[in-house]
Order: structure tokens, then C-alpha cells, then sequence
């Protein structure tokens, strides 16, 4: 039983091979936080953990102590973890243990997404029941520990048992009492367009970190922290992730106090969302997912791309080989009929494409984007006879077909608006602001997710479509929904995300067999909890292959390849109008979930033969690249960030693909090497260069070579300058590695 209690000491220690999760009643009923790290010896009294001796005697100034959920009020004045306010206006919360239970396994949350078990021995959990006791405000803390993966999960159910209602103010997932601040914080921050770039600092007294208030997680922050040693690297050291299962507005920031410590907290964004909890009635937090690692930055990494894609990740799609598709959008935007379609699909079937997919403009009278958002009907003008006959054509040609909705989103310009303009999030007389030219649907209000489940339902089930990408393209602004009280209106943002989650529950349960891509202007909506339901994600907008380095290496830091949508587009890009060759565009996005995004038929006769070749290619490599390591090698947001590389292993290391990029060619280079990770040092392995040329870096590294010398030389990067500067820029190299049997 990896979960120990010691009922003389009040201790629980949560542990498996790799690590331990410390908690303790105090004396005063205080839930203590004791230690979050390595492994621990069990059967051991840690109350020496708690450096506060007073606290042991009922004092009751808390500061220092390390909390396992600090309230505001009673003692502790850091950032804290659960305030409220009861009826009678005060704001004291002083939670006490009340008792707990254990047991195998990890229950699912209401209404909410979180990471599970398929069967009971892969986790435990430990469910602590803490009181208020002055008022009747009682939570259920869920804490469990993975047996085989660094992983500890928080939630929590904040029950109101009173005759009163009580407004709760701030509500946290999980927080981390660190005993010392000699951490840096790393967050992926970033814009529409370049998306979770790694901002890396040490921490400094006072507070800092990352929120949304835009009822997306965002393009700008990721609901997600890592904290790490200042000597720790991708490969060695300790590092601690904090991850939130969660796609609305959030906080996710760590404070260094007075003495030194560390406070980590991520849940909801306690100013934008607050709930009244009614007497008897409870609210269910998000989940965080906590990462412990020795093995550096990429440990983190690596427990979350396996938990993400085996435990969080769902349904017939979860553990299948994703689908190389074509995506009509960049090549024709709104401009296309039916056989400009078919016309479409049958040139990427020729390319090896399994999927073609149909993005905007296929409904309403949208010609461009400033209608038609709501009108979920076919347009007849461009496709006369219809879904069904389109997607015949489509599955004759040998591909699956796929469509793009926006079902969170009304035109002003729609039939649906004109119908219901009180189902568009604003307060009835004041001015809402377009964005896109769009408005959101209000998503709290039952009603609206009843009606979207019965159009989008309809239009999924008017033909065989395997795939649907749910875009979300703009932010909330005006809050407020016409289905709520007055005292209700503080919970429109989480109710959003709640009937979002809802209606994403109802329509991959009825539609198990469709593979859903999240997307939300490109990257705006990259989380855990869209991760729950739809297993990938439409990383960015951005498909340039420069832009693209910096967007998969930040995004790779919680995300598994497998949920990065990663799209080969037409030059010169259509966001940043660079002209990379061809070969690198796809060395990027073969690291990722493959597609294009452009016209295949406007490809000439040499482009056709590449674009074959690497489909080909990818399709050979799929399965190492969705379910190997990953190893990030080499960072863009270091140095001059001219160079990129990472490499996916096999867990048996039997192979490996190393990507390398880099951007401007420079004179002198001078001799490079790049050193792997991850192989068997004792191996040998056979190295072949892709794509295939008759140069230098070819015959340097096509031989084989020890898996330790790849590790402690490497491969040969550049020869004398003469021969690689010529190579000119937007160079990539992909490395293949295959032990020699
Ligand atoms: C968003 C998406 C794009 C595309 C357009 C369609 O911007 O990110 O990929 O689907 O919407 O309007």
C-alpha cells in the first residue's frame, strides 16, 4: 500500500519507488505539508519537518509552516490556497483535519476532466476530510500518488454543510509549501502566433507567475509552472512541474516569503471566478498534476508526455496511429466548391495522406469571416449536394474525411443570432465588443449546450466523418450571462468551461469513433483539459518552420508530440512570409502530428516527389515518434538561438531520430558536434541521414557508431566552413539510429 498512515504521529506518507509525498495533523488540526522529493524511508516520525515549534503548541501564527491547504485569516499571510466569504460577511476559514480514508485506485471528478487509472493498482488515493470549526464549510481533499509514474494529483471538493451560502473567493487545485527559495521558475508565456516561448528566472521575494482572464487558457500563459534547481538541465537535477486540468481562466504563480520558503499555487483565477455555494451544495475543483524529477527538465517532461497520452488522453483515438491529413485552409481558405474539393483530396491521397479535412467556410453563407458562426447547415452554394456526397467522394478516394466547427461562437451576422441574441454572452444594453467578428455563445447557459449538442450532433452524424477540429477564435470579453442571478454572475467563467466540458462529454460519447483536434486560434487553447477529450491539439497558427522551433520546443515541455498538430504550409508563409526549403518545414512537423496545410495541387513535379517521400517517411517513423522518449538537445531560446535539436528514443533504445535545425547560415562555423541522450552506451548503432544527399554531414555520420561515443562525441555537424555555409539557411537534418543487431 503505497499510501502509510501513522496514527500515533497523524502522518500520511505517499510514496512509490522514486519518491515521497509528506503530510501531518498538527496538534492544532492543521494539515501540514512535510515534504514533496525523493524517496523516504516509511515507518519514520517527520514532525521535525515542521520547523515552527510553536505551532506544535497551538500557536497559531503559522508562517513559516508548509500547508497542505492554507486558508486566509488564521495565521498564515502567504498567497493561499481557499478563502471565502460566509453570510454574515467574515472570511475566517480554519480548516482542521476531521479524518481520512484510502483506498486503490483514483476516482473521476464531477463534471470536470482529470487523469485516471484503468485499473486500481495503478494508483492510490487519499481523501481527507477538513472542517471549519466555526462555520459548516467542510473539504474533501483527494491527493493520489501514481505506483509507476513521478506523478502526484490535488483536487478538492469545497462542501458548504451550513443553512447559509457562502461565496468562496479563491480556489486553488494544489499548492506546494517548498522549504527553500533557491528554485527558478520556468513558464511558457507567449502570444497568438508563438505560443509557450520558455521564460526561465530564478525567484525572487514577492510573487510571480502566469494567469488567463480571457476564459481560454490562453495564447499568452500556459496554465502550467515548473520550478528547478539552478544547476539542474534537461538531463540532471531536480525539477517539479505543477500542471493544471483545466482550459479557463487560471492562476498559476510561486512566492517567496519573509523566511525563504517557496508557496506554489495553480487552480482557478481567484479574481474572475468565484462560486456561491448554496447551503448544502459543494463545488469540485480542477485537478493539478504534480511531477517530481531528478533526472532534470526533461524528466518533468517525460512523466507528463506518458500520463498525458496513456491516463488523460481518452477513447477509441487515444492509443491508435494518428491520421497524416490535409487541411483545405491555407491552400483555399473560404474559396472552394465540391470538386474543388474532391479535386484536393484525391492530389493528397496521391501523397499519401490519410485524411483530408475541411476547414471553415463549408456552412452558413460564409464567404468570409464575418458570418454565419451559429448557421451549422451546409451552404448549398458550394456544396450542392451536400455533406453526405462530399465525404462519399472523399471516402471513395481511399481518405477519411474531416470537418472544422466553432460551435462556441455566433456571428452577428447569422440566423442563430437573429433567433437568439440573448444566447451571446453580454449584458442585455450594454455594447459587446466583436472580436473576429464574432461573439461567444454563452456556454453557461444549459440551453445553449442543448441546442449546440443537437446541431453539431446532426451535422456529425449526416455522414461517416472521422474527424472534427473545434476551434475556439476569440476571447471573452463583457462577461455575463442572462441565464444567471445576480449573485450567480462571478461563476459565468467557470460555468463557460463547465458547459464546455459538457458538451464535449456528450458528443465523444456519442461519437466515439471521431478523432477530435482542439484548437482555439492556433495554440489559445493548449491544455490538459481539452487534452481529456481531444487527444490533440492545433499547436498555432504559425505553421512557419523557424516560428515552429520555438513553438514544439515549449510546448514539448508538458505535451506529448502525439497532441502537437504539426502542419508542413505553402512559401513564403503565410504568417511570416519566410521561404524555408521544403525538407526542413517537414523535419519540424515530423515531430509532431503530421499534416498540410496548403493546396496540394498547386504542387510542381519535384515538390510532389518530396512530399511523397516525406509522408512516406513519417509513416515508417510514426509509431518512435508518438511513443518514444523525447530528448530536447538543444534550445532556441538559448544563446543566439540560431539552433535547434531534439531527438526521440525508443524505450527499448533499439532506435532513435535525432532532428536538427538551424536557422542562418554563418561563415566559419567551425567543427560542431551534437551530443545525444538516451541511448545504450554498450549498443551500436547504424546511422543514416535524412533526407538523403551527397555531402559532408552524410559520409561523416552514415557509418555505425557506438551508442556511448554518440553520447560523449556525437554527430558531426559541420565539416571545415567552407562546405556547410554554403548550405545556406533554414538547414535541417534528421538523424536516424537503429541498432545493429
Ligand atoms: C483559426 C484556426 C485556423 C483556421 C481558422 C478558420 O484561426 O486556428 O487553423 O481553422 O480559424 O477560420
Amino acid at each position: 500500500m503505497p499510501i502509510e498512515w501513522l496514527e500515533r504521529e497523524r502522518q500520511l506518507h505517499l510514496y512509490n519507488d522514486r519518491m515521497s509525498y509528506i503530510m501531518r495533523v498538527l496538534g492544532s488540526g492543521t494539515l501540514a505539508h512535510l515534504y514533496f522529493g525523493p524517496r523516504l524511508a516509511t515507518g519514520r516520525d517527520y514532525a521535525h519537518f515542521v520547523r515552527n515549534s510553536y505551532v506544535a503548541r497551538f500557536n497559531r501564527v503559522l508562517d513559516p509552516v508548509a500547508l497542505e491547504l492554507p486558508t486566509a485569516g488564521s495565521g498564515d499571510f502567504r498567497v493561499p490556497g481557499l478563502t471565502v466569504r460566509h453570510a454574515d460577511g467574515s472570511t475566517v476559514l480554519d480548516l482542521v483535519y476531521r479524518s481520512h480514508e484510502i483506498h486503490p485506485g483514483k476516482p473521476p471528478l464531477d463534471g470536470l476532466p482529470s487523469t485516471y487509472v484503468e485499473h486500481d493498482a495503478e494508483a492510490d488515493t487519499v481523501e481527507i476530510c477538513l472542517v471549519d470549526g466555526n462555520s459548516s464549510m467542510r473539504v474533501r481533499l483527494l491527493t493520489t500518488i501514481y505506483a509507476d509514474r513521478p506523478v502526484v494529483t490535488r483536487s478538492l471538493r469545497v462542501i458548504n454543510e451550513g443553512p447559509t451560502d457562502v461565496k468562496l473567493t479563491t480556489a486553488m487545485s494544489a499548492v506546494l509549501d517548498l522549504p527553500d527559495a533557491d528554485w527558478h521558475l520556468l513558464q511558457l508565456t507567449g502570444a497568438w502566433g508563438r505560443e509557450t516561448h520558455i521564460v526561465d528566472a530564478p525567484l525572487v521575494a514577492g510573487e510571480r507567475g502566469v494567469r488567463s482572464q480571457r476564459g481560454t487558457s490562453g495564447h499568452q500563459q500556459n496554465p502550467f509552472l515548473l520550478l528547478h534547481r539552478p544547476a539542474t538541465t534537461e538531463a540532471a537535477g531536480e525539477a517539479i512541474g505543477m500542471s493544471l486540468v483545466y482550459s479557463g481562466n487560471f492562476r498559476a504563480e510561486a512566492e517567496v516569503d519573509a523566511y525563504g520558503t517557496v508557496r506554489a499555487r495553480v487552480g482557478l483565477d481567484p479574481e474572475t471566478v468565484r462560486w456561491h455555494i448554496s447551503a448544502g451544495m459543494d463545488l469540485q475543483i480542477p485537478e493539478a498534476v504534480l511531477v517530481w524529477s531528478d533526472e532534470g527538465i526533461g524528466g518533468v517532461s517525460d512523466a507528463y508526455h506518458r500520463l498525458y497520452r496513456e491516463r488523460l488522453a481518452s477513447g477509441s483515438w487515444r492509443d491508435r496511429p494518428r491520421p497524416v491529413l490535409v487541411n483545405s485552409w491555407e491552400g483555399v481558405y473560404f474559396d472552394f466548391d465540391e470538386d474543388a474539393l474532391v479535386e484536393m483530396a484525391s492530389a493528397a491521397k496521391e501523397l499519401g495522406a490519410e485524411l483530408f479535412v475541411l476547414d471553415d467556410g463549408w456552412f452558413g453563407q460564409r464567404d468570409d469571416d464575418t458570418s454565419s458562426l451559429g448557421d451549422w447547415t451546409v451552404d448549398l452554394r458550394k456544396l450542392p449536394s451536400g455533406l453526405p456526397d462530399l465525404v462519399e467522394r472523399i471516402n471513395e478516394l481511399g481518405l477519411l474525411f474531416g470537418i472544422w466547427i466553432e460551435p462556441e461562437m455566433v456571428s452577428p451576422r447569422s440566423r442563430l443570432f437573429e433567433l437568439h441574441p440573448e444566447w451571446a454572452v453580454g449584458f442585455p444594453g450594454r455594447p459587446r465588443s466583436e472580436i473576429r467578428n464574432q461573439y461567444v455563445l454563452d456556454m453557461a447557459n444549459r440551453e445553449v449546450v442543448d441546442y449546440l449538442e443537437r446541431v453539431i450532433g446532426s451535422v456529425l452524424s449526416s455522414a461517416p466523418i472521422a474527424y472534427v477540429k473545434w476551434d475556439h477564435n476569440r476571447v471573452i470579453t463583457e462577461p455575463y450571462s442572462t441565464s444567471l442571478p445576480a449573485e450567480r454572475q462571478d461563476e459565468f467563467f467557470h460555468r463557460y468551461m463547465l458547459g464546455v466540458y459538457d458538451l464535449y462529454s456528450r458528443l465523444t460519447e456519442r461519437f466515439p469513433d471521431i478523432l477530435f483536434e482542439s484548437c482555439a486560434g492556433g495554440g489559445g487553447r493548449n491544455d490538459p483539459g481539452m487534452l481529456a477529450f481531444a487527444p490533440q491539439v492545433w499547436t498555432s497558427d504559425v505553421t512557419d518552420a523557424v516560428e515552429r522551433q520555438h513553438i514544439q520546443y515549449g510546448t514539448s515541455l508538458v505535451y506529448p508530440l502525439v497532441a502537437m498538430g504539426a502542419h508542413v504550409s505553402a512559401v513564403p508563409n503565410h504568417q511570416t512570409g519566410r521561404t524555408t526549403p521544403l525538407d526542413t518545414r517537414a523535419a519540424v512537423a515530423f515531430f509532431g502530428n503530421l499534416g498540410y496545410e496548403l493546396d496540394p495541387r498547386a504542387l510542381d513535379e519535384v515538390e510532389l516527389e518530396a512530399v511523397r517521400a516525406q509522408v512516406a517517411w513519417y509513416k515508417e517513423h510514426r509509431e518512435l515518434l508518438h511513443h518514444g522518449r523525447f530528448h530536447r538537445l538543444v534550445s532556441p531560446f538559448e544563446g543566439d538561438g540560431n539552433e535547434t535539436a531534439w531527438a526521440v528514443v525508443a524505450d527499448d533504445r533499439s532506435a532513435a531520430l535525432v532532428g536538427w535545425y538551424r536557422t542562418l547560415s554563418r561563415p566559419l562555423p567551425g567543427p560542431k558536434l551534437l551530443r545525444l541522450r538516451g541511448l545504450d552506451p554498450a549498443a551500436r548503432y547504424r546511422v543514416r541521414v535524412w533526407p538523403p544527399a551527397d555531402d559532408w554531414v552524410v559520409r561523416a555520420n552514415e557509418s555505425e557508431r557506438g551508442g556511448d561515443e554518440l553520447m560523449q562525441q556525437g554527430l558531426f555537424l559541420d565539416d571545415h566552413a567552407w562546405e556547410s555555409q554554403r548550405r545556406g539557411d533554414f538547414q535541417a537534418r534528421i538523424f536516424e539510429l537503429d541498432l545493429v543487431p
